[in-house]
């Protein structure tokens, strides 16, 4: 019976989830700014493409974008909104090519879905090895303060084996003693981060 439940309410939240994610960043400032910062032509990396939210406007911009999400499914439909990119179907911190990017973009809690400190502090050093130098990591992240939409964000990340929403300061602590240069910006209850390498 609980596995019955289960199954269902993940499958409702799953089928939610890429609806929402499909509508692109309407209202969504702090996506919106970090994608406007990125110059055209650029060779782009979007971690943790899911449906393919941004591929749509870094395309439009002529960048050379290389999408990498470890779901076949959200490959499948990010590749329907734009066949061009280059796809990699594999774990965001196990992706190496070093010195190749101006952007790595992760963009709307991406980092959320992650399941353990030891991933996100792997991942962000894999991206500091694959980024040009003067390259830049961005990443959009919140909410920061234990409400009820945390709450509820927490109470999933749970059902899923994710890190979940953590503090800002938790989030600036992973980038440890990597040589980034850190920009941060708090837009709503959402946190705009870009290092630079
Ligand atoms: C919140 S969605 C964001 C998608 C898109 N970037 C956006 O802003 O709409 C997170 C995506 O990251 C993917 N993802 C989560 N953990 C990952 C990992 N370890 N490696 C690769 N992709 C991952 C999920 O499959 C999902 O498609």
């Amino acid at each position: 019976m609980i596995l019955v439940f289960k199954t269902l309410t993940r499958f409702k939240m799953r089928k939610k989830d890429i609806e929402f994610m499909r509508k692109g960043y309407k209202g969504k400032d702090s996506s919106r700014l970090a994608l406007g910062l990125i110059k055209p032509k650029s060779k782009v990396l979007s971690a943790g493409c899911g449906p393919g939210r941004e591929l749509e406007f870094l395309k439009k911009i002529n960048c050379d974008v290389v999408a990498i999400d470890h779901d076949k499914e959200m490959i499948e439909l990010s590749q329907e909104i734009e066949p061009r990119a280059k796809y990699v179907l594999g774990e965001i911190y196990e992706y190496e090519k070093p010195d190749s990017f101006d952007y790595i973009v992760c963009l709307f809690n991406t980092l959320d879905y992650l399941r353990s400190e030891k991933e996100v502090i792997m991942f962000l050093r894999k991206s500091y090895d694959n980024l040009k130098r003067g390259g830049k990591l961005i990443i959009t992240i919140g909410p920061k303060n234990w409400n009820l939409r945390r709450f509820f964000r927490a109470f999933f990340s749970f059902k899923y084996n994710r890190i979940g929403a953590q503090s800002y300061k938790k989030i600036m602590s992973w980038f440890g003693n990597l040589a980034f240069k850190i920009n941060k910006v708090r837009i709503g209850d959402e946190l705009l981060v870009v290092a630079r390498k």
